[in-house]
């Protein structure tokens, strides 16, 4: 039997409420983290191989640990559920239906970090999610969960719900600091690092929802118990894949980290691809994730397979598309998100994503010219690893990757599209 943490209650209208999560064991693991110390808390966090499923898969019970013990400032638990990755949908179904897992998972992480103060962003756009939420702390207060005193503990701790505005820079870390303060969502220089000087300048841990719902699993069954979930060492527990695009049964997967394959993924669980078409191609990780070719299916999903094969898990976000679909418009439509979301901080990201765009654009409207394929890995390659944050990389790679694993089907597009427009105007001219 596979084991299921996050997505025990999935589409069960009937778990969101407290009554229903305690009934089925919920709050079992802020009782047992009540009983222990931070420190062992963090320890049981970083023996569990938990990698943080934001994107960057940095080790949870590292990052907590980084939270100086002593300090002059407050200091702060900020749950990132801006969940703007396209390709991504994990987060939303965790907060409809198991809000006080989310809830538990911050209590236990404030605790161990010592905070006192708790936020969830959530991006503007998930209005439902967001009052869902405001409902389950309300509740939670009102149980004494949160509060003055903790489940009748000595700690206290407030948590609050703060809606962004749809941005997809705020959920960056420190895009998301700035915006939660009030102002701009604009990354920031790193270092400091969030876990030294993050919101109000106190050391604050950013983590993301599905990272936090998981901790009261960890905290109840053991550190090891989680890390033995991983087919990889320093990779353990469940992780969320959210399957979109041309496959028979797109959705939410759960399965233990690196247990089943991309091949099997799609072709075992989601169906195989629609219409019994052939694949042509799949993004494993979120739209910002390198993209990987019909024939390069069989890599385990996790995060160190992933990175081997040139590409990455990020967010898990799945995106399958077959081979009805063309490439260059599939690039172009990516890289107008990019272009669109860039905060306009660093001029790489700012310029370089509008030209990457641009250049897209002139090939599928018939301007296209051969010399603009080495053009557009010449500006990638500018962008790439020369910006403030990662969205300036989340923009490049995937456009290298296209064009050089389908760089066919670009050439093909040149000559069609710039024959196509001769005609066009031949026409035109014959007619003047
Ligand atoms: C441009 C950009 C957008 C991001 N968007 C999100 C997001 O929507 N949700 C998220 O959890 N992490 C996002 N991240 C990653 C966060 O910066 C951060 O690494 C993460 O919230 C840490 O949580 P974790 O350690 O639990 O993964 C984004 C990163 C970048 C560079």
């Amino acid at each position: 039997m596979p084991e299921i943490i996050v997505s025990k209650f999935f589409y069960n209208k009937e778990a969101a409420p407290l009554s229903y999560y305690k009934a089925h064991g919920g709050y079992e693991g802020l009782k047992k983290a009540l009983g222990m110390t931070p420190g062992a808390i963090i320890a049981e966090m970083k023996k569990s191989n938990m990698r943080g499923r934001g994107g960057a898969g940095f080790p949870t019970g590292m990052k907590w640990g980084f939270i100086p013990k002593e300090s002059k400032m407050p200091k702060y638990m900020v749950c990132n559920a801006d969940e703007s990755e396209p390709g991504t949908f994990k987060d939303r179904a965790i907060m409809t239906y198991s809000p006080h897992m989310l809830i538990e998972g911050m209590a236990i992480g404030s605790f161990a970090i010592g905070a006192r103060v708790a936020y969830i962003y959530i991006r503007g756009e998930y209005v439902r999610e967001a009052g869902i939420l405001e409902k389950a702390i309300e509740e939670a207060y009102k149980a004494g969960i949160l509060g003055e005193k903790v489940m009748g503990s000595d700690f206290k701790l407030d948590l609050y719900v703060h809606r962004g505005a749809g941005a997809y820079i705020c959920g960056e870390e420190t895009g998301l600091l700035n915006s939660l303060e009030g102002k701009r969502g604009e990354p920031r220089v790193k270092p400091p690092f969030p876990a030294i000087k993050g919101a109000f300048g106190g050391p604050t841990i950013v983590n993301n929802v599905e990272t936090l719902a998981a901790v009261p699993a960890i905290i109840l069954k053991g550190g090891e118990w989680f890390a033995g979930l991983g087919k990889f060492p320093n990779s353990g527990g469940t992780r969320l894949y959210c399957v979109s695009g041309h496959v028979n049964k797109p959705g939410l997967y759960e399965f233990a980290c690196g247990a089943v394959t991309l091949r099997e993924l799609i072709y075992d669980h989601c169906g195989g691809i629609r219409n019994g078409n052939k694949l042509k191609a799949v993004i494993p990780g979120g739209s910002s994730a390198p993209v990987l070719t019909a024939n390069e299916l069989d890599i385990a999903l996790d995060i160190e397979p992933m990175m081997k094969a040139g590409t990455m898990l990020g967010s898990a976000g799945v995106i399958v598309i077959d081979e009805t679909w063309s490439a260059v418009k599939a690039i172009k439509r990516i890289t107008h998100f990019y272009a669109h979301e860039s905060c306009g901080q660093c001029t790489p990201c700012r310029e370089g994503c509008r030209w990457m765009e641009d250049v897209l654009h002139r090939i599928l409207d018939g301007h296209g010219k051969m010399t603009d394929l080495d053009l557009l890995l010449n500006v990638a390659g500018n962008i790439n690893g020369k910006t403030l944050c990662a969205l300036g990389d989340a923009a490049a790679g995937p456009v290298i990757s296209f064009v050089k694993k389908f760089r066919h089907e670009f050439e093909e597009m040149i000559r069609n599209e710039t024959n196509a427009l001769n005609g066009r105007l031949s026409a035109e001219q014959g007619k003047v």
